[in-house]
């Protein structure tokens, strides 16, 4: 690894300076904001506040904020009797009596449960009535749709449990999932789920490479994946990338690849090839599986159900560990409160299944409260910017949870591609990932949500499983930009590195006090990672990553990540990977990416490049640098700037200083002390290149 992670102190002298991106503090423009200062920083401009709409209040789940406060507590005073009510939906074979043991940092949660996850979110509802409702309704980038109904969801399920059984995956396998926007990837989850096995669902943006890291990580015995998938109307040939990725001695794990075919024959590029005693025929493989029980394991509340990987400041991705009793009631309950979900409602989230978003708002919560989920292919402006829009308006969708990157590539299209389309079903209106801009958050409310839908802003993280700060859409005032306030049984709190309580209104380090069911529990195959990463920054509490503010009314206003983790339209993306497939290049000697303040993507990736002596640069060549991190690490996390230099600015323990190469990137002024730099003339000379 080219660098060393960035101290603490370093990030917050930067968040108390409030030097970010800016986004989420732009100047207010609208009438409605007041012109008066405040007593809180400059930094907390925006004062507007939108009560829950009467309508939609009135029947909430929770309706009001009295409601709100005096659940809150519960689950705070009595989180065993809150949390007994509130999984009393869920199919436990076995009850518990513990809520929650806790020798920290290792929490256990509903200690005796037994279950089986796939049951809650599928048996029951076959049995009680929703089985001939629509658990998904999936459009193709074609237009093509396909709904299955919860009948429907749990014969392809069990299927494919017969199928992975009759592979010989066992409880505690570990099965691969590499596949694109499609019910497969769904079916997929849950058959894992059904046997026992822990699924690992890799983005299908991944590069091979990646897919490879994660295989090896995990040990994964199987990889289910498809054909292909289309994205812009070309294919995505993921089988042939798994063929590419299991080359590697690193994958020796593997003994199965599961096959759906999903392109038709108007796709000859998508055409693979079948490896004899590895790949199987995916319905092929079911029907011959008949014999084999299709009966949910059950398994003890603190079973693994999913390991997923995600970026961090430092070295490969982490596998943050999920487990069963305890994500599940995590992600159950707020699909039910925060996005109040009903049996009418039509429900789409945008995320895509390879990340927790998918993972946790696309299959387990909203399944798990027995939801119609619309699961959409391809990409947003497909053919054109009015596709998500025509998408609400065909499937009557309800609600819509979507992030903040795509909000502004949607206001930056124009009012007329939704103005084009009837959205007069949409309720409410979600956003994840990234703080949200107030300009964003207005023109979704006005523009989308024709002021008449609430807009719930959702903070969560991979780590968290489900999400942990929102206002509740019935019954707690929205403000744009802020992510509101603790969802039950959570106790958020800001403090300074010593752990100390910072005062409402001034910035600081977003931590968690108490654990709550849906956290993670390790990261697979390094707990030493898990305690150094997330309870070794401060003592006694889980430390999110994130810089934030509390203001006067309690309402939390979240920064961003202090570490050395981007958020690339809505992305996480460790510098430290990026860093390493840089200088995985033969040309390139050293490098260091940081993120740049980007009116669209939020943040944009900078790398600043140091070659080979001898090596001319030029614009190919950083093209080619781009090009190669792409194809190391996915196409998403292709840097949108290069930038080469003699040498990196470093400190004198060697530690090369972001601060600065931050503000280079962001063509902004340093402050703060310089004293520690080996080389004052490698910041001139960055600096010069930019006049
Ligand atoms: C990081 C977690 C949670 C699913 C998507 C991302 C940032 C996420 C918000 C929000 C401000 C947010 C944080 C967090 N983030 N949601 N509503 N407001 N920031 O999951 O990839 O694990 O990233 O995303 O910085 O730590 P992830």
């Amino acid at each position: 690894m080219p660098n060393g992670p960035k101290p603490l102190s370093d990030a917050l002298e930067t968040l108390s300076k409030g030097a970010r991106s800016g986004l989420n503090r732009a100047p207010m423009t609208s009438p409605k904001a007041p012109s008066a200062g405040s007593a809180l920083s400059s930094l907390l401009k925006e004062h507007r506040r939108f009560s829950p709409p009467a309508a939609f209040a009135e029947r909430a789940h929770v309706g009001l904020r009295e409601e709100y406060e005096k659940l809150y507590r519960e689950s705070l005073e009595s989180p065993e009797a809150f949390w007994r009510r509130e999984t009393r939906d869920l199919v436990f074979r076995r009850s518990f009596t513990t809520a929650l043991e806790w020798v920290l940092p290792h929490a256990r949660w509903f200690v005796e449960a037994e279950l089986n996850v796939s049951e809650s979110c599928l048996d029951r509802h076959v049995s009680g009535g929703r089985k001939n409702k629509a658990a998904l309704i999936w459009e193709a980038e074609t237009g093509e749709v396909v709904t299955l109904t919860y009948a429907q969801l749990l014969r392809e399920v069990e299927a494919l449990s017969r199928g992975l059984r009759s592979l010989g995956v066992v409880a505690g396998d570990r099965v691969a999932i590499y596949m694109g926007m499609h019910p497969g990837a769904v079916v997929a989850m849950l058959a894992c789920a059904r046997v026992g096995a822990v699924h690992t669902v890799v983005f299908g943006g991944f590069a091979p490479e990646a897919l490879r890291d994660r295989i090896a990580d995990c040990g994964a015995k199987v990889v289910l994946t498809q054909d292909g998938a289309l994205r812009r109307g070309k294919v995505v040939p993921l089988k042939r990338m798994v063929d590419e990725a299991l080359t590697s001695p690193a994958t020796s794990s593997v003994e199965h690849v599961v096959v759906l075919r999903r392109l038709a024959a108007e796709h000859p590029e998508g055409a693979i090839t079948m490896v004899a005693n590895r790949d199987h025929d995916w319905n092929t493989l079911c029907e011959q599986a008949r014999e084999a029980s299709s009966a949910p394991a059950v398994v003890p509340a603190e079973h693994p159900l999913f390991i997923l990987y995600t970026s961090g400041s430092t070295g490969r991705p982490k596998g943050v560990l999920h487990t069963s009793a305890g994500y599940l009631a995590g992600v159950h309950v707020t699909s039910k409160y925060v996005f109040d979900l009903r049996d009418d409602d039509v429900y789409w989230c945008t995320a895509d299944v390879g990340w927790v978003t998918g993972h946790s708002y696309i299959v387990y919560g909203p399944l798990s409260v027995g939801a119609t989920c619309v699961l959409y292919e391809g990409a947003p402006n497909f053919p054109d910017w009015g596709r998500f829009w025509k998408l609400v308006e065909r499937h009557g969708v309800t609600i819509l949870y979507t992030a903040p990157t795509a909000i502004r590539a949607f206001m930056r299209a124009g009012r007329e591609w939704p103005d084009g389309h009837d959205l007069s079903s949409l309720r409410l209106l979600g956003s994840v990932g990234e703080p949200i801009n107030p300009e964003a958050w207005i023109w979704y409310r006005e523009v989308i949500g024709r002021e008449r839908c609430p807009i719930v802003d959702t903070w969560w993280q991979t780590e968290t499983g489900s999400i942990l700060l929102v206002t509740l859409p019935g019954a707690v005032d929205a403000k744009p930009g802020s992510t509101g306030l603790p969802f039950f049984g959570v106790e958020p709190d800001i403090v300074d590195k010593t752990g100390a309580p910072i005062a409402n209104g001034a910035g600081g380090l977003l931590v968690l006090k108490r654990p709550w069911p849906s956290m993670l529990r390790t990261v697979w195959g390094d707990d030493e990672r898990f305690r150094r990463q997330y309870f070794g920054e401060i003592e006694g509490v889980y430390f999110t990553g994130d810089g934030a503010r509390r203001d006067e009314d309690g309402y939390y206003w979240v920064v961003g990540r202090i570490d050395d983790v981007l958020n690339v339209a809505g992305h996480r993306i460790g510098t430290a990977e990026i860093e390493s497939a840089l200088v995985s290049h033969p040309l390139v000697v050293e490098a260091a990416a940081v993120g740049r303040p980007d009116e669209l993507k939020g943040q944009a990736l900078v790398v600043f490049v140091t070659v080979r002596q001898g090596v001319t640069v030029t614009p190919p060549l950083a093209e080619e640098l781009a090009e190669h991190v792409g194809q190391c690490l996915g196409k998403f996390a292709k840097p949108d700037a290069v930038r080469f230099t003699d040498a990196l600015p470093k400190t004198r323990s060697g530690k090369i200083m972001r601060r600065l190469l931050k503000d280079v990137a962001a063509g902004r002024e340093s402050t703060g002390d310089m004293s520690t730099l080996e080389d004052f003339s490698v910041l001139a000379r960055l600096r010069a290149e930019e006049e």
